[in-house]
C-alpha cells in the first residue's frame, strides 16, 4: 500500500527552525548514553515524548548480563546469547555485545552507578532464564531506574545537551536519501518545529501498545520504527515480539513485571490447580528461554481454562524477599499479596521487539546520517529471542558505537547544512472518527491473533482487519499526537502481521500453531520490511 510520506503537510519556511549537529530521538538507556558518548564539542538536541524520566528503560527490573564473575566468559554470554537467539542472531553483532560490555560497565561505575554487591570489593551476580552462569548485575530490582537517574544526572549537567521534553517527532526530514534532521511538534507551545542535524538518532525504544497487555510505557507506540519506514529505512525482524512470562495479574495492574530474576532466585510456576508445571516442558524448566516459558504458561493456561498461573517464592524467608526485591515486595504487598506466603498471579504479556529498524553493527542504517540503536534498531543481537538482560546492555555497547563515530558523520556533512527547505501538502481530509475505539480494536486484534501462538487464518483475518483501518486511515488530516500514534499503531501492526504471515515456522518467539517446527532447510532468515516493496 501506498502510504504517504510525511504524516502531515508542512512548509519549512512557516516554522520555526533550530540547528543542531545531533538529535537524537528517545531518552531511554540508549538515547542518552548516545548523547554522552558524543564528543562535548558537538551541540546535541534529546527530544523526548514525556519527560525523561519516562522511558521502558527505567522500568528494566533484572540488570544487565555481563561476564565479570570467576569462571564467566564473553564466550559463554556469546553461546547463551545464540542458543536463545534460535539461530538467527548475527555473530558479528553479538560478539559486539558481549566483548564490549565490561568496558561500558566501568563507565557505569565512573558515572556513580551502584549495582549490589556481596562485598565491598565483589559485585553480586544474579540468574536468569538461558544463561549458564549467574552474571546478571543489579541494583536490587529497580535496575534500569538507578543507571537512568545516574546518567540523566550526568546528561543534565552539561551543556552542550539540551533536552526536549513533550516534543513528539513526527517525521524525519529526508533530502536526496540523506537525513536532514526532524518534524516535531512542542506540545508546550502547541506549536511544530524543525530541527535540523548533520545526524538523527533514533532510540525510540518498543512498540508494545499495540498489544492489549504490555509492560512498556503508554509511550511504546513504535513512532520510531514507523517514521523510519515512512522515509525509507529498512525494517528487519518484525515478526519477533517477545512476550514476558511472568506479569501481575490482578484487576488494578496487569502491565507490572515480575522479574525473571524472581525465577533466577528459584521461584517456580504452578498452574490454578497448584501443580508445578514447566519440568514438563523442558529440562531447564522455569529458567528455559523466556519463549518457551511464555509459551508453556500460555498452553497451561489454555489446558486448565485460566487467566494465569502463580509464581511461587514462599520457600523464601520474607526478609531476604524485602531486601532482594524491594520493589517487587512492596508493589505485590499494595495489592494484597505477600510474596513469602502467598502465590502471585502472572500471565505472560507484550515485553520486547526483537525486531525494529535494520543497522549494522555500527547503528547505521540504509539512509545516510540516520542512526538507531536500542529497542528501536535490529542489527541481529537477539535474533528470534532475546536473552534476558542483554536489552540495557544493547544500549549502551551500541549508543557508544554511534556516539565514538559522530566525529567523522558531523565533520562530512558540515558544508551541506543547513540549507533546507520544502513545502509538502496532500488532499487530506479531515474526519472525525472514533480513535480511542480504533487504537483499542487494533489492540485487541494484534493480541488475539499475532500473540505467543499464530497461525494462517487468524493472522489473515487480522491483515485483512487492519489493512481496513489502515485505508481508512490514509487520507486523514492528522493534526494532534492521538492522530499521528494511531497512525503508526495501524501501521506497524499491519508490518508486524505481514512478517508474521511471511515467516512460514516456528522460530523463538515466532510460533505458528500451522508450522509448528522449526525449517532449517528451506527458512528464510530475515524478513525485511521496506516501503514501496513488500507491503
Ligand atoms: C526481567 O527483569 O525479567 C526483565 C529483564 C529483561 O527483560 O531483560
Amino acid at each position: 500500500m501506498d502510504d504517504y510520506r510525511y504524516l502531515v503537510d508542512f512548509d519549512t519556511k512557516n516554522i520555526e527552525t533550530c540547528f543542531f549537529d545531533v538529535i537524537i530521538i528517545g531518552s531511554g538507556i540508549a538515547g542518552v548514553y548516545t548523547a554522552l558518548e558524543t564528543p562535548p564539542e558537538y551541540e546535541i538536541a534529546i527530544l523526548t515524548k514525556e519527560t525523561i524520566e519516562i522511558s521502558n528503560s527505567v522500568l528494566a527490573q533484572g540488570g544487565i548480563a555481563v561476564s565479570l564473575d570467576k569462571g564467566d566468559s564473553p564466550e559463554l554470554h556469546f553461546k547463551d546469547t545464540i542458543y536463545a537467539g534460535a539461530g538467527l542472531c548475527n555473530e558479528e553483532s553479538v560478539w559486539v555485545l558481549v566483548s564490549e560490555a565490561a568496558k561500558q560497565i566501568e563507565k557505569l561505575f565512573d558515572y556513580g552507578v551502584n549495582f549490589d554487591r556481596r562485598s565491598p570489593g565483589e559485585l553480586e551476580f544474579g540468574r536468569e532464564a538461558a544463561h549458564s552462569k549467574n552474571r546478571i548485575i543489579h541494583a536490587g530490582d529497580s535496575t534500569g531506574k538507578e543507571v537512568l537517574d545516574k546518567l540523566i544526572s550526568v546528561v543534565k549537567s552539561k551543556n552542550n545537551i539540551k533536552i526536549k521534553e513533550r516534543t513528539f517527532v513526527i517525521d524525519l526530514l529526508t533530502d536526496n536519501g540523506e537525513a536532514r534532521g526532524v518534524i516535531a511538534y512542542d506540545e508546550d507551545s502547541s506549536k511544530m518545529v524543525i530541527y535540523l542535524a548533520h545526524v538523527v538518532v533514533c532510540a525510540t525504544g518498543g512498540f508494545g501498545q499495540i498489544y492489549e497487555n504490555t509492560t512498556n510505557p503508554e509511550v511504546a507506540t513504535g513512532d520510531g520504527a514507523c517514521l523510519a519506514y515512512r522515509a525509507g529505512a529498512e525494517l528487519m525482524d518484525l515478526e519477533f515480539i517477545q512476550f514476558h512470562p511472568t506479569v501481575l495479574y490482578h484487576p488494578e495492574n496487569d502491565s507490572f513485571l515480575i522479574s525473571e530474576a524472581v525465577r533466577g532466585e528459584g521461584a517456580v510456576l504452578r498452574n490454578i490447580e497448584g501443580e508445578r508445571f514447566m519440568p514438563r516442558y523442558h529440562e531447564m524448566a522455569e529458567l528455559a528461554p523466556r519463549d518457551v516459558v511464555s509459551r508453556s504458561i500460555f498452553m497451561e493456561m489454555k489446558k486448565t481454562n485460566s487467566t494465569h498461573v502463580y509464581l511461587d517464592i514462599t520457600f523464601k524467608d520474607r526478609d531476604y524477599l524485602e531486601h532482594r526485591f524491594p520493589n517487587i515486595f512492596r508493589t505485590c504487598l499494595n495489592y494484597g499479596i505477600d510474596m513469602s506466603r502467598d502465590y502471585i498471579p502472572v500471565a505472560p504479556a507484550e515485553h520486547y521487539c526483537m525486531g525494529g529498524i535494520r543497522t549494522d553493527i555500527y547503528g547505521r542504517t540504509n539512509i545516510k546520517g540516520f542512526y538507531a540503536c536500542g529497542e528501536a534498531a535490529c542489527n541481529g543481537i537477539h535474533g528470534a529471542n532475546r536473552l534476558a538482560s542483554n536489552s540495557l546492555l544493547e544500549g549502551l555497547v551500541f549508543g557508544s558505537k554511534i556516539g565514538l563515530q559522530i566525529t567523522s558523520v558531523v565533520e562530512e556533512s558540515r558544508n551541506g547544512i543547513p540549507e533546507y527547505s520544502v513545502r509538502y501538502s496532500t488532499d487530506r481530509v479531515r474526519k472525525d472518527i472514533a480513535k480511542k475505539a480504533i487504537r483499542n480494536d487494533v489492540r485487541r486484534i494484534m493480541t488475539e491473533y499475532t500473540g505467543i501462538i499464530r497461525n494462517k487464518e487468524g493472522l489473515t483475518h487480522a491483515k485483512q482487519k487492519i489493512q481496513q483501518y489502515r485505508e481508512f486511515l490514509k487520507n486523514m488530516r492528522n493534526t494532534e499526537m492521538e492522530d499521528w500514534e494511531l497512525q503508526n499503531m495501524v501501521l506497524l501492526s499491519s508490518l508486524v502481521i505481514n512478517s508474521a504471515l511471511e515467516r512460514e515456522e516456528s522460530r523463538g518467539a515466532h510460533y505458528r500453531s500451522d508450522f509448528s517446527k522449526t525449517d532449517d532447510e528451506n527458512w528464510k532468515k530475515h524478513i525485511i520490511i521496506k516501503k514501496g516493496e513488500n507491503t
